[in-house]
């Protein structure tokens, strides 16, 4: 769903990867991949089990990918991955992984049910 490059802006004091850097670029991906199946609004209600496994370099390119769980009446959950590879290196390895969940809302942002539903909503 995402493919962009950690740059030096998204350290951490210690000029690390910020890990909420990480979370967003997922939530973003999940997000995408949320409106799609519900065809319209949506907002994040709960991201659970986030553990990160490896860390993530200035430079490194950062892929999220999202794996449709569960539709519910008004919510939908993605297993959401992130990869990252080296620069100059091919070999790539998952970072991190948790479970999204995004409502779809109407107008108001009140939960409403999700009545339509993309045919291919995984990649
Ligand atoms: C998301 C929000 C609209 C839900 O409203 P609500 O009145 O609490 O809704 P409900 O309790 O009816 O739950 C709605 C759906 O979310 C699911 N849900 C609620 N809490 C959940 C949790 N902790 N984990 C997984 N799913 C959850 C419910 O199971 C339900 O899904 P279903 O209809 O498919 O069964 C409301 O809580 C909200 O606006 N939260 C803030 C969202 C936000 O700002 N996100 C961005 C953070 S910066």
């Amino acid at each position: 769903m995402i493919q962009t490059i950690a740059l030096p802006k998204d350290t951490n004091s210690y000029g690390d990867i910020f890990g909420g850097w990480l979370l967003s670029q997922m939530d973003l991906g999940g997000g995408i991949a949320a409106k799609e199946v519900v065809g319209g609004r949506i907002t994040t209600v709960a991201i659970d089990g986030m553990r990160f496994w490896h860390p993530v370099h200035v430079g490194d390119t950062v892929c999220c990918y999202a794996d449709l769980v569960r539709i519910g009446r008004t919510s939908v959950s993605f297993n959401i991955t992130a990869w990252s590879t080296q620069i100059h290196r091919e070999h790539r390895h998952c970072v991190t992984q948790a479970l999204f969940t995004y409502v779809a809302i109407d107008a108001e942002g009140r939960p409403t049910p999700i009545t339509r539903i993309a045919s291919d909503s995984s990649r």
